[in-house]
């Protein structure tokens, strides 16, 4: 088309896009797995465009918040598809980039020379992890409130921390102020997702992608991203979009707290104080250590080990799949993080804090120990057979799956229950 090119010629956008989007030699050994990165990006679109709408309708004020909430239930035009699409779209958007750095873990996505695209995305991940914080306080409900109250107070185990929670807060406890500010930044953070995501990807596409097999692709090993990755891309978005539909139609509050329905009362403290799920396993670590500062900084500790990952992790073989024992260890891990995220949702006492204690001893131990001596001691298997996948292998991955099916239906007895 003319008019393009004349616009590509002064500002070569089309040309970036035809480069970056079109041509851009892809490994063609890339499994599924590799479809989280651009449900991602789609998540995030979603979140932004719903959030837009909502602001709309949304009144951030004390008085009026949690009214204008169920004003958007009940009144606005869509309001209700609107309100559970953004509710829910915050559990698939961490879901999809659990799996997203599982996916990296697995496959040693963060080895050189891709350090950096993996602190980027720990940044995305902190960042995601402040806005869904935040959105959370916006509809002025019970756990709204105490959620805000218990986090904020966390920065007072700081020497001098008392008055940066005042400065947070904006007055001497959670208030307008505080509500206020929440709304403000709600709406800015997922601006600068957007902004490292494209650093994200700059630094993605300087090197490409990793595959399955963690060997560096050559020329001849790649094919252009449309119209392979595209077709891929879009299936990989219509089962998502049917799962995200099957929440938002037929079980909207799955991962809603009923004490959120209740309007923000400073007088009545709820019994439990929970986060949402996707907060639970560093919930977990900074419960189980007996002093609050010591738990906050456990907690900042086990994602700044997340953060120096290519450090700690050194061996010359990439990809799990070749790894004997960092393969078995993997699965040990993503059961210790189920582990963490039942003892968050738990009452810190008794068994639990006994539990959690191990399972958070257990997720630094994986780390700083294990990691390095691996690059010592662990041989790399020579190829990769189905065969290879020995007995303990299997019963990990078994003990995995029960874990989650077991947590699943006693979350939904739980629901039916309430
Ligand atoms: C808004 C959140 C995010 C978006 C939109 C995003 C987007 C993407 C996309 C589109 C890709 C290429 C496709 C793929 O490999 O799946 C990618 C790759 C990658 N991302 Fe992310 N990402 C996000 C968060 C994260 C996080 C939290 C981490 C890790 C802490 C991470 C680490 C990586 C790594 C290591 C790769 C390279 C994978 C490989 O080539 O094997 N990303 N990302």
């Amino acid at each position: 088309m003319k008019i393009l090119e004349w616009i590509d010629y002064r500002l070569p956008i089309v040309t970036l896009f035809r480069k970056e989007l079109k041509e851009y030699p892809t490994p063609k050994n890339l499994n599924y797995l590799w479809n989280f990165g651009s449900l991602a990006g789609i998540s995030l679109v979603i979140m932004m465009l719903s959030g837009i709408f909502l602001a709309m309708h949304y009144v951030p004020h004390v008085d009026y918040a949690f009214d204008s909430v169920e004003r958007i239930m009940r009144e606005v035009n869509f309001g209700w598809l609107i309100r559970y699409v953004h509710m829910n779209g915050a559990s698939m958007f961490f879901i999809v980039v659990y799996l997203h750095m599982l996916r990296g873990l697995y496959y040693g996505s963060y080895k050189k020379p891709r350090e950096l695209l993996w602190i980027l995305g720990v940044v995305i991940l902190l960042l995601m992890m402040a806005t869904a914080f935040m959105g959370y306080v916006l509809p002025w409900g019970q756990m709204s409130f105490w959620g805000a109250t218990v986090i904020t107070n966390l920065f007072s185990a700081f020497p001098g921390g008392e008055s940066v929670v005042q400065w947070l807060w904006g007055g001497f406890s959670v208030g307008n102020p505080t509500l206020n500010r929440f709304f403000a930044l709600h709406y800015l953070f997922p601006f600068l997702i957007v902004g490292v995501v494209m650093l994200h990807m700059t630094s993605l596409h300087r090197f490409g992608s990793n595959n399955p097999t963690g060997v560096e692709a050559k020329a001849n090993d790649k094919i252009p991203f449309h119209p392979y990755y595209t077709i891929k891309d879009l299936f990989g978005l219509g089962v998502y979009l049917c799962i995200y539909a099957f929440i938002v139609f037929f079980m909207p509050n799955f991962f809603g707290e009923p004490d959120n329905y209740i309007q923000a009362n400073p007088l009545v403290t709820p019994p439990h104080i929970v986060p949402e799920w996707y907060f639970l396993p560093f919930y977990a670590i900074l419960r189980s250590i007996p002093s609050k500062l010591g738990g906050v900084l456990a907690m900042f500790g086990a994602v700044f080990t997340l953060m120096i990952l290519p450090w700690l992790d050194r061996h010359p073989v990439r990809s799990g799949r070749y790894r004997p024992i960092f393969s078995k260890l993997f699965w040990v891990m993503v059961l210790n993080m189920g582990v963490l995220g039942w003892i968050g949702a738990k009452p810190p006492e008794g068994m639990y804090l006994w539990i959690g204690r191990a399972a958070t001893a257990y997720y630094f131990v994986h780390f700083w120990v294990f990691y390095p001596l691996l690059d010592k001691f662990e041989k790399a298997r020579e190829s990769h057979q189905k065969e290879s996948v020995c007995g303990l292998e299997k019963l990990l991955r078994l003990a995995v799956l029960c874990i989650f099916g077991c947590a699943t239906a006693f979350l939904m007895r739980l629901k039916r229950k309430k």
